[in-house]
């Protein structure tokens, strides 16, 4: 484990607003004590082949680099930390596709992506770095493990599920092991993530200090510290994984006409949606005006979500819950039943998916790539129906869902809550990010939770929204959670 070193900064620049910032720069310090030597792919193969993991901007790379974080804070923000005032911690993790992830620099933002999507331009993941700096916080952006992390001969799998999350945590623990020596507040660690990166702060948010993590923790030899946070912002996030294929179907079964399903797929869809309903009635939750959230009314409280969305920026509500799927479905194509757990994993023959999903690949082995992570698709795949996980299994696909952290005795729920959910996003339903808000409020949380109007899969939009929320709750000095 790397020991903060204030002195071992490099002074770097970033351009803001036409001005230069001048900030300090610690990169790659490693976070756990007996990190796990990974085999780091060649440029170009890294991570998620998405926007959100443009990995390449890493440089010195070791086998512990995933485990290790970089920490920024600009001068002014040094100088008054100095002084003895020290300053709120941006833990942002880049994570995307349940992937590996590596530390990334800051990088001087590029100009905004010209790819307008609902007649928005995608965000710029990196514009939050040097709206952050300027802010003054410290940011910290960890490295993790993520579903494809090999050792470094290349033969086994070490950042299946849950190494991403211990991962995490240790970075948490670091921060607190080294909070003397940090400019940063370890009391105010506002965590931050998109998709895969939502589901990680949200389970960050939800999981503080669970004993259930301390054998994983352990054996990277993670600082023995508390590891809850203080305020966990999710966008999009891709969570409860077991229950997102029912959600899925659930919500977009009665389009599959228009997606073109085919009578196979309309059946998996069928089942898929009609076990639902009890899982909705099992999780017991109310809308805000405390009306119960059940299988009648959820359409209507979706749809009104929708509506408030529409509203928010000032565009008519006028539009059915069918036509706002039906209209986002111009985006984004549908996934396909089973959105998440797919069948026919690690098998040629009558396979729906050639391959398993971003998500079979989180819940592998060792040894096994992809993993089936649900009873139902687990019996589809192998095509017996008396088939069941295995408790190893069960035991990790817990760990994974932050669903069950809320409002649990042994876990430390942060405090404060910035939820959004495109309204135009596809990859998840919306009731994965309206339960996690629901269940938070029932268990005295006030999440700041919107469905995002015209926003497709994405995230650290609206910055100055984002950022007068988190100094909201930094500075009211709300001593409830204290
Ligand atoms: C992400 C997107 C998905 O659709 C998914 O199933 C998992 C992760 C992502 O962007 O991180």
């Amino acid at each position: 484990m790397t020991q903060f070193s204030p002195d071992a900064f490099t002074e770097k620049y970033i351009t803001l607003d036409g001005k230069p910032l001048k900030y300090r720069a610690w990169e790659g310090l490693v976070y756990c004590g007996k990190p796990v030597p990974a085999l780091i792919p060649p440029p170009g193969q890294r991570g998620f082949s998405g926007e959100y993991t443009p990995l390449d901007s890493v440089t010195n790379l070791t086998e512990y680099s995933y485990q290790s974080l970089n920490v920024y804070i600009s001068d002014d923000a040094w100088n008054v930390a100095e002084m003895g005032e020290k300053t709120p911690i941006l833990l942002k993790s880049r994570i995307g596709g349940y992937m590996p992830c590596l530390p990334e620099p800051i990088i001087q933002a590029p100009q905004m992506a010209l790819e307008p999507v609902l007649n928005r331009y995608r965000p710029n993941p990196f514009s939050i770095f040097p709206r952050a700096l300027s802010e003054g916080y410290m940011i910290v952006i960890p490295g993790a493990r993520g579903s494809t992390t090999k050792s470094v001969d290349g033969k086994t799998n070490i950042g299946k599920a849950p190494s991403a999350i211990v991962d995490l945590k240790a970075a948490v623990r670091w921060l607190r092991a080294n909070k003397d020596l940090l400019p940063g507040d370890t009391e105010r660690i506002v965590s931050d993530g998109t998709s895969a990166g939502g589901a990680f702060s949200a389970l960050l948010g939800a999981s503080g200090n669970n004993p259930l993590y301390t054998p994983y923790l352990d054996a990277i030899g993670a600082a023995d510290e508390r590891d809850d946070i203080f305020a966990a912002v999710c966008f999009c996030p891709i969570t409860d994984l077991e229950h997102a294929d029912m959600a899925y179907e659930w919500l977009y079964n009665k389009l599959a006409d228009k997606f073109h399903f085919s009578t196979v797929q309309k059946t998996l869809s069928d089942e898929l949606a009609a076990q639902y309903p009890s899982y909705i009635t099992a999780l017991g939750l109310y809308n805000e005006n405390g009306n119960q959230l059940n299988a009648n009314s959820y359409s209507n409280y979706i749809l009104k979500l929708l509506h408030d969305s529409a509203k928010h920026d000032g565009v008519p509500a006028n539009f059915t819950l069918d036509e706002h799927l039906a209209s986002i479905g111009r985006w984004v194509p549908v996934k396909n039943p089973p959105a998440f757990d797919n069948l026919g994993i690690n098998t040629i023959d009558d396979s729906i998916h050639e391959k398993g999903s971003l998500e079979n690949l989180v819940f592998g082995t060792g040894t096994e790539d992809a993993c089936n992570f649900t009873n139902w698709s687990l019996q589809k795949t192998t095509g017996d129906n008396t088939a069941t996980l295995s408790y190893a299994m069960i035991d990790r696909v817990y760990l994974m869902n932050c669903m069950n952290f809320i409002g649990e005795a042994k876990s430390t729920n942060a405090p404060h809550w910035y939820i959004r959910h495109g309204a135009a996003d596809r990859d998840t339903a919306f009731m994965v990010s309206s339960n996690l808000a629901a269940k938070l409020r029932q268990h005295g949380r006030e999440p700041n939770y919107r469905l995002a109007w015209g926003r497709p899969h994405c995230g650290d939009y609206d910055l100055d929204e984002l950022f007068g929320w988190i100094n909201q709750i930094i500075y009211i000095k709300d001593t409830r959670y204290d």
